[in-house]
């Protein structure tokens, strides 16, 4: 195949230059030049002709949204439960879905077991490795116990013999492992660059779209956080779901965080064992630590992503530190601790100016929903004062900038899974307080960060 020819185009104005240069000469903007397929055809730039825009391409004809069909989508369940819970589900035909996470996460095991019982319930697949042989990969089949598995193999990373291959084989679905590692010939620079990157995902897309065959990506996570590749992919594929956990820890958890086809913010939780992951049915209380005795700095709280309610312990030290004192939050938002300990100063009058101050939400869990604030307030307080909560003690609840603690969504459904769990105490905001008592739960409910600082001091 001839190669085409190339432009650099810059990604915040969309200019372009023939050759790379750190500084883009339309908009000035650095190091965001990066290299595309230039598209062949005069005029490409030519907004109309001296005939208007019927010399440039034929009009297309429209349709009245009520007069298309609209067409439910077929899904085919993974077999994992967990995992076609994220998924909305399960596998959407010709849907793209990205996973994300950190290496050895747990990814290409996850995507292996998946395909292997797509597989055995009679789908065709191929599994696309990139940065393991196939030695490898049969080495973890071995491992994961599935002997005999008849999911197909290519060890390639070439996009267009991956996409002939795909032609020639036609599977249901196509794990891509990972997107980083493939590369297309059309492009000079070098795979896992933002072009190659791009370009390879939106070929895979295409696709999908062209031949209903559902494609998953499996895209690394950089040091940042963000999928490498900036988030570009995210725009073009119809599902992203990333991997959390600590990888030290055995539990991991799937969230999807984009659906075209399910909701969002639906979590599925797995554990890595001996044989692969294996599903989690009943998660609440896997992130809570085991302390024979309550212990200061510890307050835990119940957040609600997705359907399931899930038992986190939010762990705070505060320590006197030096002239300019940390804050350190680790799965919570470290904008929001600042802000949390300015309203403890102001509304509760309880300074941590002098003093280091770190949270953590215990398992590796990142905690989005301000839900937790009050839990980390409570925690912060406890630290400081060397005091511990009582045994059984949970509290949650969003705090405003005035110092008024707001409800969580769903608030019924939070506490009934603390008292299922054994909690006995619970501070939450008023509009989340029970109207019939729940059995085995005293329910202090409060208006203001003050007041449940001066139930806290009562226990
Ligand atoms: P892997 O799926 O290779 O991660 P990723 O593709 O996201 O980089 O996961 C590898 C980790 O999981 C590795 O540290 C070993 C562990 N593991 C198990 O604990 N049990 C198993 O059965 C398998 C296959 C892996
Ligand atoms: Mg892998």
């Amino acid at each position: 195949m001839a190669k085409e020819k190339t432009t650099f185009t810059c990604t915040e104005c969309g200019g372009t230059s023939p050759r790379w240069l750190g500084k883009c000469p339309s908009c000035g903007a650095w190091n965001t030049l990066i290299e595309q397929v230039a598209e062949a055809g005069p005029g490409k730039n030519r907004l109309s002709t001296p005939q208007g825009y019927a010399g440039l391409a034929n009009a297309q004809p429209v349709l009245p949204l009520a007069a298309i069909e609209a067409q439910d989508v077929a899904r085919t369940p993974s077999g994992i439960d967990e995992l076609d819970r994220v998924l909305g589900g399960g596998i959407v035909e010709g849907g793209v879905v990205l996973i994300g996470g950190d290496p050895g996460i747990g990814k290409s095991t996850l995507l292996l077991q998946a395909m292997d019982a797509l597989q055995r319930a009679g789908l065709p697949t191929l599994y696309v490795t990139g940065e393991e042989s196939g030695a490898q990969v049969a080495l973890r089949s071995r491992r994961l116990g599935i002997e005999g598995s008849q999911v197909q193999l290519l060890a390639e990373i070439q996009l267009e013999k991956i996409l002939a291959t795909v032609d020639a084989t036609q599977p249901a679905v196509v794990v891509i492992d990972s997107i980083q590692t493939t590369y297309s010939d059309q492009l000079t620079s070098a795979p896992g660059s933002v072009a190659q990157v791009r370009e390879c995902a939106a070929h895979l897309t295409r696709m999908a779209k062209g031949t209903g065959i559902a494609v998953i990506l499996v895209g690394h996570v950089t040091k940042e956080g963000a999928l490498a590749g900036p988030r570009v992919l995210e725009h073009m594929v119809d599902t992203v779901l990333y991997f959390e956990g600590d990888t030290h820890s055995q539990f991991r958890l799937v969230r999807a965080i984009k659906n075209r086809f399910g909701a969002v913010n639906e979590i599925g939780v797995f554990a890595m064992t001996e044989k692969g992951l294996k599903g989690v049915s009943n998660p609440s209380a896997i992130f809570l630590s085991q302390h024979s005795e309550p212990v200061p700095g510890s307050c835990v709280m119940v957040t609600l992503e997705g359907t399931r309610p899930l038992l986190v312990e939010i762990q705070a030290l505060v320590d006197s530190g030096g002239p300019s004192p940390r804050r350190l939050s680790v799965g919570l938002d470290k904008d929001r601790l600042a802000m949390l300990l300015a309203v403890l100063h102001r509304h509760a009058g309880v300074a941590c100016m002098d003093q280091d101050v770190f949270v953590n939400a215990v398992g590796g869990v990142r905690i989005s929903e301000p839900a937790a604030d009050l839990a980390v307030m409570l925690s912060i307080t406890s630290s400081l004062r060397g005091k511990a909560l009582p045994r059984g003690f949970l509290a949650f609840g969003e705090v405003g900038l005035a110092g008024e603690v707001r409800p969580a969504p769903r608030g019924q459904e939070r506490l009934k899974e603390a008292a299922k769990l054994g909690f006995s105490v619970a501070v939450v905001p008023k509009a989340n307080a029970p109207k019939k008592p729940i059995e085995g739960l005293t329910i202090h409910a409060v208006e203001r960060v003050e007041e449940a600082m001066d139930v806290v001091r009562g226990l």
